[in-house]
């Protein structure tokens, strides 16, 4: 078992470990608390809600559960003001606290509503995707989408804890869970040469403790430092920039962490090209995605013009320029403003 402190404005550990589904009655604190709500989505919860209940149920505290249909497409306002309405329905109080139990969908939308209930109440996040345990689940964003764009509604509520269980990633479809690697192999392309190497090795069958508390400690780091993303936050957005203009050139048929592993060979590619990055690491972090059985460039048939466009409309635009991240070599990237010329051509270099 492996602890992580998250060292930001209200600091919480993150405990990952083999089998501690069962332990979430100490894991989580809560007192003062009489009940707890878990929030979950319908793959998740049959899975493994029973078992977080009656753990919880060991404490004491009266457990009511709320399930909405798995996916990104919940992730919404409605489904926002749902659970909301079922808090008020079973009259929850200041002093109670809801868990999210799953992937970042229901962390994202149980952050949110833990956020704005009552002004804001506690929550626990125990993520059950590798996704989930390797990023959304830690550092405090939560949001919803709206029908114009993804996590347009949103705050900052750090958790009181985080209840990391690998072994509920033996469910996971193996696309879902490449999905996650590509997450982490990120970790290691911004700071870590060991992370990277070792993943790189390994291929999936790396060792899920280590790497998810690597992943948490250098979040952890970053969130400490930079906790509401006004600067060095954004490395972790590597290999987003020309990902979320791939995801939605696709109509969302290429999956986020695809994108993600297509948009870091890209700008790999790119940075390597224009002779900003060092020679080698392009292929070096292809080689590894490929591993991973992740894709490093766009397939035929996607409308890449379509993908530059919603690229250079990223929300994460400030005035005229995008800040891209930019790896220099495997463990070190920079942050560089561009405008949308430069942006597009360093990714068009890539392609
Ligand atoms: N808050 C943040 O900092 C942050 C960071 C990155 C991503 N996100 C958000 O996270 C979301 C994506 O998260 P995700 O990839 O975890 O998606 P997800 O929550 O939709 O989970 C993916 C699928 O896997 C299923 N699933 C989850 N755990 C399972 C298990 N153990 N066994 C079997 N099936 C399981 C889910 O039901 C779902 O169908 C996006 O909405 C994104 O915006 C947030
Ligand atoms: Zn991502």
């Amino acid at each position: 078992m492996k602890t992580v402190r998250v060292n930001a404005s209200a600091p919480y550990d993150v405990v990952i470990g083999r089998g501690i589904l069962d332990r979430a009655d100490d894991l989580i604190p809560s007192d003062g608390a009489k009940k707890a709500a878990v929030i979950s989505d319908d793959t998740v919860f049959p899975l493994y809600g029973e078992r977080v209940v009656s753990s919880l149920e060991k404490k004491g505290l009266d457990v009511v559960s709320f399930t909405f249909p798995h996916g990104e497409r919940s992730k919404n306002g409605k489904t926002f003001l749902d659970i909301l309405e079922f808090f008020a329905s079973r009259s929850l109080s200041r002093s109670d606290i809801a868990i999210a139990l799953g992937g970042g969908v229901v962390g994202d939308i149980a952050g949110f509503t833990a956020a704005t209930y009552l002004r804001g109440i506690r929550y626990a996040q125990i993520p059950t995707t590798l996704l989930s345990a390797v990023d959304s689940s830690v550092g405090g964003k939560c949001a919803i989408d709206l029908e114009t764009g993804k996590n347009l509604a949103g705050a900052f509520h750090q958790p009181s804890a985080v209840v990391c269980d690998p072994d509920t990633l033996g469910t996971l479809p193996p696309e879902v869970f490449s999905e996650g690697c590509a997450e982490a192999l990120k970790y290691g392309i911004i700071t870590s040469p060991e992370l990277f190497s070792h993943i790189n090795e390994k291929g999936i069958d790396f060792d899920r403790e280590y790497v998810i508390s690597e992943c948490v400690s250098i979040k952890a780091d970053i969130v400490r430092r930079d906790e509401f993303d006004l600067g060095e936050r954004a490395l972790l957005n590597l290999g987003h920039t020309f990902g979320h203009g791939v995801e939605r050139a696709s109509g969302f048929g290429i999956s986020h962490g695809a994108a993600v592993a297509i948009g870091i060979s890209t700008v790999a590619r790119g940075a390597e090209k224009l002779g900003i990055s060092e020679k080698g690491t392009s292929d070096a972090i292809a080689s590894a995605l490929e591993k991973l059985s992740l894709p490093v460039a766009c397939p035929p048939g996607l409308d890449v013009e379509a993908a530059f466009e919603a690229m250079t409309h990223d929300k994460k635009r400030r005035g005229e320029t995008t800040t891209v991240v930019i790896p220099e070599k495997i463990g070190k990237c920079k942050l560089v403003p561009m405008n949308k010329e430069e942006l597009t051509g360093l990714m068009k270099a890539g392609l």
